[in-house]
């Protein structure tokens, strides 16, 4: 199977990672706004409902808007001086626990954490964005290029939202990870529908869901803990989209595209784990002290690195991909090896009782 970015990949132990280290390329990465996206644009003459699934998804998506400005409660407290994110939900916070950091800096570490995640989510939104006004040129039919059309009105609303949040209550909006970008630019630039569709709504869209998830049971912020929900609950209806589409894509698919789908399925996702949060931790990481190699080293090592690292996989991506039949015995080893794919998905809460035991991620400490 063909790995992305090869000449960025390194071994620590098992584990392969993805690492971007020049500080020259990585400015070039984000200073590349400009990309070539070549899309072909279909008219329709059918503008009966055609399929009905698609339609009702349509529907649910014009009841369920939301007003970034007027329906979340802008003034409600975000402070550094409270877990904005608890602290076994930061990586940063918990190294530096063990590094016998005190709990000012632990509650600072969690914010900033917090901080550059929101920042790479708001990213994938614009993302998100640029690719579903696409998918309306791109899409054949009448009622996947009204869900599409809605979809970019859910897009412009998440971007409002994470952006207001970062910048009245965070203070800063970090730059996008090298290898985000990378990503990111490859669905952009995917040459049809079907790859767009199955690369953001499926892949990232249903990885958003799980992230987004993690992030609402691990934060008691009022503001954030609404917002987070209202985001949620409309890139689930995105995700879903996905899988309809992708549905009657594979109904129809010859062996050969079901093998090229998958492939591309796994290279991507396969990247994004592979950074391992290495780009966030070069940020981060000397602010409080810590090696990023040291961190991922010890994090890929842990016995049940899979159990935590598959979470936000498990949750929505690779449960969708199996029922499409995108997931075969041909990729499923692969999947499993890079820590992302385990036989059940445990939820927070027992990985919680777990390290709460010592047994968890860090439960060393
Ligand atoms: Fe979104
Ligand atoms: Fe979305």
């Amino acid at each position: 199977m063909k790995k992305l970015m090869t000449d960025h990949r390194h071994k620590f132990g098992d584990f392969e990672v993805i690492e971007f280290v020049d500080e020259g390329e990585i400015k070039r990465l984000r200073d590349q706004i400009n990309v070539d996206a070549p899309l072909d644009l279909h008219w329709t003459w059918e503008y009966g409902q055609e399929v009905e699934e698609l339609r009702n998804l349509y529907e649910k998506g014009k009841v369920n808007q939301w007003n970034a400005e007027s329906d979340l409660d802008w003034e409600a407290p975000v402070s550094k001086d409270e877990w904005v994110l608890a602290p076994d939900a930061s990586m940063i916070a918990q190294m530096v626990k063990l590094m016998g950091g005190d709990e000012a800096t632990q509650k600072a570490a969690a914010f900033d954490e917090l901080n550059y995640t929101l920042s790479q989510l708001l990213h994938g939104e614009q993302a998100a964005l640029e690719l579903c006004g696409q998918l309306t040129n791109a899409c054949t039919k009448m009622d996947e290029k009204l869900y599409a059309a809605s979809q970019v009105t859910d897009e412009a609303r998440h971007i409002e939202a994470l952006a207001k949040f970062m910048q009245r209550k965070m203070g800063t909006i970090y730059p996008i990870g090298a290898t985000l970008k990378v990503l990111l630019d490859e669905l952009l630039q995917a040459p049809d529908a079907e790859t767009k569709t199955l690369g953001m709504q499926c892949l990232f869209e249903g990885t958003a869901v799980g992230i987004f998830e993690m992030l609402r049971d691990s934060s008691d912020n009022a503001l954030f803990v609404d917002m987070i929900r209202r985001v949620e609950q409309d890139e689930a209806r995105h995700a879903a989209f996905g899988v309809l589409c992708m549905r009657r894509v594979v109904r129809d698919a010859e062996p050969e595209q079901m093998e090229k789908m998958e492939d591309f399925a796994f290279s991507i996702m396969e990247a994004l784990n592979a950074n391992q949060q290495l780009d966030m931790l070069h940020v981060l990481g000397p602010k409080y002290g810590l090696d990023p190699h040291n961190v991922v080293r010890i994090a890929t090592a842990l016995p049940n690195f899979a159990d935590f690292n598959s979470l936000m996989f498990m949750h929505t991506v690779i449960p969708n991909l199996k029922a499409l039949g995108l997931i075969t015995e041909r990729t499923e080893e692969g999947w499993r090896s890079a820590g992302m794919m385990t036989d059940r998905r445990k939820t927070l809460a027992e990985l919680r009782a777990e390290a709460a035991q010592g047994m968890g991620p860090f439960g060393a400490n």
